[in-house]
This record gives C-alpha cells, sequence and structure tokens, in this order.
C-alpha cells in the first residue's frame, strides 16, 4: 500500500473511486448518484491546482496500481483563512475497516504539521456516520457544532456535525521544539497521532 499526493494522470481513477461511493445506497458522502460529473480534463485542471497550492493536498492510497482511497485538503484563499483547512475522505467499500483510513488521515495530519501554514483541520460529518465519527475522534477531533437537519438524504431530514482539530506547526513558522504524543492523549494534551496500522501489502 502506497499513500502519495495525487497527479493529473490519477484524474480517471479518481472519477472512477467517487462515482463508486456516490452510488451506495447507504448515503456518506455529500455526492449522490450521477452529481460527480466533472470529466478527466477538469479533474486533471483541479489536480494540478492542489499541486501548486502550498495550503492544499490531494492524497490518494494506491494497492497494486489501483487508487482505493481519497483525501482531498484545501485551506483558505485569504491571509485570515489560509491556515484553515478543510478535508474530506472515502475508502473503497471493499478496503474499509482494514486501517486505511487511519493511514491515510495519519499522513494527512502529518503533511498539515510539515506545511508550516496549516494550523487546523475541520471536516462536516454526518451524525449517522459512525465509523468516520469513530475515526475523527480517535484522532482527536471535536466536535464544534451542528446543523441541525442541514440535509436530506433518503427520505430524510440528517444533521451535519462540525469537527476540527488544532495542530502544532514543525515546518517553517513551527513551535520551537515538537512535542512527543501519546496515541491515547486528548486535544487538550497535544496531539494524538495513533502508530500507522500494518497493511495488506505493506512490506515487513
Ligand atoms: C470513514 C472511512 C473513511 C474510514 O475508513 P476506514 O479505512 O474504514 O478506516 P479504518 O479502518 O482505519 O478505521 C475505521 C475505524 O472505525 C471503526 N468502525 C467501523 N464501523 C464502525 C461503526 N459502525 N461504529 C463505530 N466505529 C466503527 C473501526 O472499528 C475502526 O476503528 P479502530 O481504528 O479503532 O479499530 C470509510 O468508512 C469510508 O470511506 N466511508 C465512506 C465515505 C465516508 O464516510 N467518508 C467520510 C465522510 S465525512
Amino acid at each position: 500500500m502506497t499513500i502519495r499526493e495525487a497527479a493529473p494522470a490519477d484524474a480517471e481513477q479518481i472519477i472512477a473511486h467517487i462515482q463508486r461511493v456516490a452510488s451506495e445506497p447507504e448515503r456518506t458522502i455529500l455526492l449522490g448518484p450521477g452529481e460527480f460529473t466533472l470529466t478527466a480534463a477538469q479533474e486533471r485542471e483541479v489536480l494540478s491546482e492542489y499541486g501548486a497550492a502550498d495550503n492544499a493536498v490531494y492524497l490518494v492510497v494506491e494497492v497494486d496500481g489501483g487508487i482505493v482511497a481519497v483525501l482531498s485538503c484545501s485551506g483558505g484563499k485569504r491571509q485570515a483563512t489560509r491556515h484553515s483547512a478543510s478535508f474530506g475522505m472515502s475508502v473503497a467499500q471493499e478496503w474499509r475497516n482494514k486501517g486505511v483510513g487511519t493511514a491515510l488521515l495519519g499522513r494527512l495530519v502529518e503533511w498539515a504539521e510539515d506545511s508550516g501554514i496549516i494550523r487546523r483541520l475541520d471536516l462536516e460529518v454526518w451524525a449517522h456516520n459512525a465509523a468516520a465519527l469513530h475515526l475523527y475522534r480517535k484522532f482527536g477531533f471535536v466536535e464544534e457544532g451542528r446543523r441541525r437537519e442541514a440535509y436530506f438524504l433518503n427520505g430524510r431530514f440528517v444533521d451535519g456535525i462540525l469537527m476540527a482539530r488544532r495542530l502544532q506547526l514543525s515546518g517553517a513558522g513551527a513551535c520551537p521544539s515538537r512535542t512527543v504524543r501519546r496515541p491515547e492523549q486528548s486535544e487538550a494534551e497535544g496531539h494524538v497521532r495513533p502508530p500507522a496500522p500494518k497493511l495488506p501489502g505493506d512490506e515487513e
């Protein structure tokens, strides 16, 4: 398993991945069936923009040459919001509950801490998405608000939960010393970075 930054050449595979997740009957992402409509050329352009930005990253997880998970994260475009980045992620159904999401989110936190820019990561997750809530809490994300009945899915209204985690910079502009953290630490004590799990395909 390899986690790397996406390249424009990944556009077709990323589109196929997102369209598969968007088509799942149990909705977990904002896009519904048929709603991801970017062409490969447009997606290549998007990926180039991520690659060029200093406060954005598009990560993919690759197994045997196939993309099995994606994570996109971008910071604000204004001086006042450059340090604050929002992300979304998804793992292919057949690869869930094998530690892929943990490894991918861990890589995002590393990237953000090393960026010298990002001080805060945030996201919105639906209240019924127990697996995602578990993953984010495990990484020290805390609930900051709830957008009540903001979404209408499969015939019912659903709350969106706003979560965030603040970071300690380790790149340019970083605090002078980097705290050594235990996985069980809460955000108030320091950051949480669980050890990367061994995954199928990992080299010993
Ligand atoms: C959320 C998601 C990214 C997690 O990825 P993943 O590869 O399955 O994550 P991991 O295997 O690393 O970890 C999953 C954790 O959730 C736990 N989990 C799984 N289902 C759960 C449930 N119903 N309730 C509580 N915890 C659950 C697992 O036990 C595991 O916990 P652990 O790490 O403490 O053992 C993945 O489920 C996914 O892509 N879902 C569809 C898209 C989505 O929901 N994206 C997020 C939108 S905000």
